[in-house]
């Protein structure tokens, strides 16, 4: 199945409840600007938009911006703005809400010091960083030659120690399947934290 498959199926999935709890904690008074990280055909970018943020929304796939675009037109360059790009080059916004569903360990190991201290930076006092990370044990993480950023509980909580809360981990790591109906075992980590500083 193809890349578009996954995009189409990806869209009748509910919203990750780490986002919705993402909403419930955010500081009430900052502006409501959101950065929906490899967004892929765009079910949590439209969720937020619906809820009235500013979207920014950007993925390295054309197809997934495509799609995107066309499911979120009515808010198209009013409250949504997408964006073909990767997790290194991106020029965050100032921002209340990062969201990375499922997309961030997708990041060449390589650039994610850079791709991290981009998110951290953009997200102001009181902002929440909500996204999954790949553990040790997943399928992935042994078979992607490297590609893929993986992380030790412990790696992963350093990353948070200085400059957030963490609110919530939710630990996965069980045989499962992808959404196109491949077994695989999954290994994630999806966090909720709070920016404190
Ligand atoms: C598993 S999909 C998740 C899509 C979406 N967040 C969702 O939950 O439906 C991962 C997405 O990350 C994107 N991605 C992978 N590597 C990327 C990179 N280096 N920069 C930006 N996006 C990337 C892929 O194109 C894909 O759309």
């Amino acid at each position: 199945m193809s890349q578009q498959a996954y995009y189409e199926r990806s869209l009748s999935v509910e919203v990750y409840p780490h986002l919705r709890i993402a909403l419930e904690v955010v500081d009430a008074s900052l502006p409501m600007v959101a950065v929906d990280i490899g967004c892929g055909a765009g079910r949590d970018t439209v969720f937020l938009a619906e809820r009235g943020f500013t979207v920014y929304a950007y993925d390295k796939s054309d197809a997934a911006i495509a799609r995107l675009s066309e499911t979120g037109r009515i808010y198209l360059n009013e409250t949504l703005f997408p964006q073909v790009c990767s997790f290194e080059q991106y020029e965050y916004p100032e921002s209340t809400l990062v969201s990375a569903c499922s997309s961030l360990f997708f990041c060449n190991p390589g650039f994610f010091p850079l791709a991290w201290r981009n998110i951290t930076r953009s997200l102001l006092r009181g902002g929440v960083f909500c996204g999954h990370f790949m553990g040790e044990n997943d399928s992935w993480a042994k078979k992607e030659g490297g590609d893929l950023t993986i992380h030790a509980r412990s790696e992963l909580e350093e990353l948070f120690r200085r400059d957030f809360k963490i609110v919530d981990i939710y630990e996965h790591d069980a045989e499962g399947m992808t959404l196109l109906g491949r077994k695989k075992r999954w290994h994630t980590y999806s966090v909720v934290a709070q920016k404190i500083v």
